[in-house]
């Protein structure tokens, strides 16, 4: 019998290409999303429940029809701005319904879970190289809301036993190498993306946020992971816990990091398109420089980059972008008995269909 896993978010970006290397490893998906941010079209296998964490009933009744084997927990609100101007709002949909999801694992006795994080818990460290060990420091309720999840979750799987793997991600960019699927967030603002719109003329310009960084060109350094290889470490993950292995917490970045005007250089150079470079002051908290250390999610997972160079990542980026009017997916999905909230995926689902059963 096939591993069944709970993908909650699975809609969205991240979710969604990891859904699709799951479904091609052959893992049993169910994909719990309320589709706030995610799209159905973005689902290519296993079977959609459309809801919120916050229905804790509906929540329920999926564990109770389903007997997972593990969740991985992407659903969450995601913008930094957002954040700071509404952290309830944030508390509420990333730290609560952390807790409402880790009270049904409890419910129903699931004992795996990798949970994604980000690299805004670490905030504004001191040093440039960050690693596992590093002190967390969030600088704004995003952040916050996900350190506050990870406690929950490392306090839970020590009373519990349940093992759990949190995958800190830090700047998540790229697209599915065969074009399938891509960011479709209108919220997201991630540099690669905004830069591919300029590109597009889709925005009339954009703001590199400090030139007097002290770094190489003056410009923040980041560390870009590509969707694909990052959704590679949730597999991986999902492999080590199988094995038996011990809650962990992993960095997810290749090590490397670029400029920002290093990555906007790259995308004239990939779109051929020449645009405005806005340069503006340095926005606060802004470090200059921030990359993971990767060596313990290598070591450990064996985890293997396949797309770790910014020209790869920057054209499945902007192919993406240019196409991404239109989606043509063509799911992989084995319909079954379903609930009304569940929408097979048997054959693409309109906009209509998916803001029926959205209302319903
Ligand atoms: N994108 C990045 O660069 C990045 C970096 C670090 C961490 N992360 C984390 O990765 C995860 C996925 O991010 P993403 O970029 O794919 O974002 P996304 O917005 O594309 O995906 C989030 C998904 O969760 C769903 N969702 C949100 N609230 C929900 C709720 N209450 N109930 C059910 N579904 C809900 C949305 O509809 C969407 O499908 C998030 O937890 C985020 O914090 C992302």
């Amino acid at each position: 019998m096939s591993t069944k896993i709970l993908v909650t978010g699975g809609a969205g970006y991240i979710g969604s290409h990891t859904v699709k290397q799951l479904g091609q490893a052959g893992y049993d998906i169910v994909v719990y999303d309320n589709l706030s941010t995610g799209i159905p079209q973005a689902i290519t296998y296993g079977k959609l429940v459309v809801g919120s964490l916050e229905d804790t009933n509906l929540l329920a009744a999926t564990f109770a029809e389903h007997n997972f084997d593990a969740v991985l927990h992407f659903a969450a609100s995601i913008s930094v701005p957002e954040s700071v101007a509404d952290p309830l709002a944030y508390y509420s949909n990333n730290t609560m319904n952390t807790l409402n999801l880790l009270r049904q694992c409890q419910r129903f006795g699931v004992k795996k879970l990798v949970f994604s994080s980000t690299a805004a818990v670490y905030g504004q460290p001191a040093e440039t190289h960050i690693t596992e060990t590093t002190h967390p420091q969030p600088l704004n309720p995003y952040g916050s809301s996900k350190l506050m999840s990870e406690q929950m979750i490392r306090d839970y799987s020590a009373a519990s036993g349940m093992k759990h793997v949190i995958l800190r991600y830090f700047n998540v960019a790229g697209a599915d190498m065969a074009g399938e699927l891509g960011q479709n967030n209108p919220k997201a603002s991630h540099l690669i993306k905004a830069t591919c719109n300029a590109a597009l003329g889709r925005t009339s310009s954009i703001n590199i946020f400090g030139t007097d960084f002290e770094t190489h060109d003056g410009t923040g350094i980041r560390d870009y992971i590509h969707v694909e290889d990052l959704a590679r470490a949730h597999v991986d993950a999902l492999v080590y816990l199988a094995d038996g292995g011990e809650s962990e917490i992993f960095n997810c970045g290749y090590g490397q990091g670029y400029s920002v005007r290093e990555v906007i250089d790259m995308v004239k150079e990939v779109s051929g398109e020449e645009f405005t470079v806005i340069e503006a002051d340095r926005r606060a908290g802004d470090p200059a420089a921030v990359v993971a250390v990767s060596a313990k999610i290598k070591q450990m997972l064996g985890w293997i980059p396949r797309f770790n160079d910014l020209r790869t990542i920057v054209h499945s980026a902007y192919a993406w972008e240019k196409r991404s009017k239109a989606l043509t997916v063509v799911p992989n999905i084995v319909p079954t008995a379903m609930p009304t909230n569940v929408i097979s995926m048997e054959t693409p689902v309109t906009k209509e269909q998916q803001l029926a059963v959205a209302a319903s």
